[in-house]
């Protein structure tokens, strides 16, 4: 044992820092700040999104670190008054972000020459309150850049800052939440709160976003499968030993990008099987939980590999549309068993640069969402290169579709199938593909179609993934872990995978 050192040793080693020249400034950056609103927990961004001369009315509202809640109603010459003020203030109850804290205060923002006419006092009470708010005016020319209509934090120096409301990801569907960090980059979101493996995702008030021509998808609250690239952002694969080898990716991947470009705002990333491989929850997902199908018990396989952007749209009303990626069922899995609107468009409609690939012969971007006009108004942006056709088709088959309603779920195929029939005025043909398969196949092709296609699909992706992510990955894990290799789940077996209707 050492004997124990003189206390002024420790005491003059503890304190010579102290009295040593700093040889280079601290770095400080904020990150923001969290606050509880009525309760309702709130992200404010470090950088104020415009700054206001601070109206003297409003140095008596309720500040808390800083910051007074404040509502921005804009009012153009024609609603300039105070019954413009009241019905603009109604219609932010839909608002899941707004809520009668902002209240407190209004700053009315006018274009018209003259400030709107409104009892002088500079406080009233709003119908539908139980509060009365001070109201305070700024031309919209003043600001420094414009404001749109919300609910804002005002700094007592005048910054503006729009908050996100904090929701918990219950269902374990994102990997990374995200904000913007800068034009062109995002960031982990720094905040959370209580809930066990399950981060917060801040989403922005819809108020403050108008879609447009140009901007067909503003304000639409985007979650991205991680797969694809996010500039700022690690992109993990749903791999472990991928998140921690290689740095964060410099630009968005193409379809995130033409999305972004469509005002989309995006608030994470999301969980993905593991190298878009097919896992069945819980066990083969050994780095990462799966997340939880919300239907049923709640205890549902989501399906993968587009497993959080299913969980996510089938459990949260704040998240719009979730970009997923579909190469063998990779989307139409995690859909169908979330209840959700989710696609597999045709092969080559978006440059997949950045995305994970599986087999580039067959991936595919897709969407899952509740909302169908979401649905339209995103593919037109991520598949802008395809013409939209005016007219529905006329030519319908189904394929292994019932026949007779022989239980309740054939019954609702049945109806449904009845319904699409008569919006597109057309009849259904069955199509037997093993039939159309013998009756055409080339000369010399098994005459099962089953037996033909055999492993083809396993086979396919297992070598294309294998030349294009395993054996790179595997190359430079090894180069800085003394040539060791990385941890990669289990892959369920060919057989299993073909005799388990399992989407890849
Ligand atoms: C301020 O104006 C409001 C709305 O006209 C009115 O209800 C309230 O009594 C006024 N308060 C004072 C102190 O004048
Ligand atoms: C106003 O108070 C009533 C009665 O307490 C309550 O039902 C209502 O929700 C309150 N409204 C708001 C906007 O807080
Ligand atoms: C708005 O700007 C003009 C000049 O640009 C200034 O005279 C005026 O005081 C400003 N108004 C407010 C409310 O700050
Ligand atoms: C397709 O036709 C074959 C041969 O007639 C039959 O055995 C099979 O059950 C049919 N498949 C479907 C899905 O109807
Ligand atoms: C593929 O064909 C081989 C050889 O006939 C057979 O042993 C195997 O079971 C088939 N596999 C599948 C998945 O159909």
């Amino acid at each position: 044992m050492l004997p124990l050192k003189p206390p002024f040793i420790t005491l003059s080693l503890f304190l010579s820092p102290l009295f040593q020249p700093l040889t280079g400034a601290a770095s400080l950056i904020s990150t923001g700040q969290t606050l509880l609103l009525n309760d309702i927990p709130y992200y404010v961004p470090a950088t104020p999104f415009a700054t206001l001369p601070l109206p003297s009315p409003l140095q008596s509202a309720a500040f808390a670190g800083g910051l007074a809640p404040v509502t921005v109603v804009g009012l153009s010459a024609g609603n300039a008054g105070l019954s413009g003020l009241e019905q603009a203030i109604s219609g932010f109850g839909g608002d899941d972000v707004w809520n009668w804290g902002f209240g407190q205060a209004i700053l009315v923002s006018y274009a018209t020459e003259q400030k709107p006419n409104f009892p002088s006092n500079g406080s009233l009470i709003l119908p539908g309150a139980n509060q009365s708010s001070i109201v305070s005016f700024f031309p919209s020319k003043n600001s420094s850049s414009s404001v749109p209509s919300g609910p804002y934090f005002l700094s007592t120096s005048g910054s503006l800052y729009q908050p996100l409301r904090l929701y918990s990801d219950f269902a374990g569907a994102f990997t990374q939440p995200l904000i913007r960090a800068s034009d062109s980059t995002y960031a982990a979101l720094p905040a959370n709160i209580a809930g066990i493996q399950s981060p917060a995702v801040g989403v922005p008030s819809r108020l403050y976003y108008t879609r447009t021509s140009e901007h067909p998808l503003a304000g639409v609250r985007l979650g991205v499968k991680d797969i694809y690239d996010v500039a700022g952002v690690k992109t993990s694969d749903g791999n472990r030993a991928w998140y921690g080898l290689f740095p964060p990716a410099s630009v968005n991947a193409v379809p995130v990008q033409r999305l972004v470009d469509a005002g989309a705002v995006i608030v994470g990333k999301m969980k993905t099987s593991q190298f878009a491989n097919g896992e069945t929850a819980t066990a083969d997902w050994v780095d990462y939980h799966s997340p939880f199908n919300p239907r049923g018990d709640g205890y549902q396989d989501p399906s993968s590999s587009s497993s959080g952007p299913g969980a996510g749209e089938g459990s949260y009303p704040w998240l719009d549309l979730s970009l997923g990626s579909d190469t063998g069922g990779s989307i139409r899995g995690p859909s169908q068993v979330q209840g959700l609107f989710g696609n597999r468009p045709s092969h080559g409609l978006v440059d997949l640069t950045g995305v994970m690939p599986l087999a580039p012969q067959l991936d595919t971007a897709g969407f899952l969402t509740r909302d169908p006009a979401i649905w339209v108004a995103a593919a037109k942006v991520l598949y802008a290169d395809l013409p939209f056709y005016s007219q529905y088709p006329k030519k319908l088959y189904t394929v292994e579709f019932p026949t007779s309603a022989d239980d309740e779920a054939d019954a609702v195929l049945l109806a449904f199938l009845a319904k699409l029939e008569g919006f597109l005025s057309t009849r259904a043909t069955a199509l037997n593909l093993s039939t159309l398969w013998t009756s055409t196949l080339p000369a010399g092709a098994d005459p099962s179609l089953d037996d033909f296609l055999n492993i083809t699909y396993p086979i396919l992706i297992s070598k294309e993934q294998t030349m294009l992510v395993r054996d790179p990955f595997f190359a430079a894990y090894a180069a800085v872990h003394d040539g060791r290799r990385p941890f990669v789940d289990p892959a369920p077996l060919v057989d299993d995978l073909k005799n388990s209707h399992l989407p890849l």
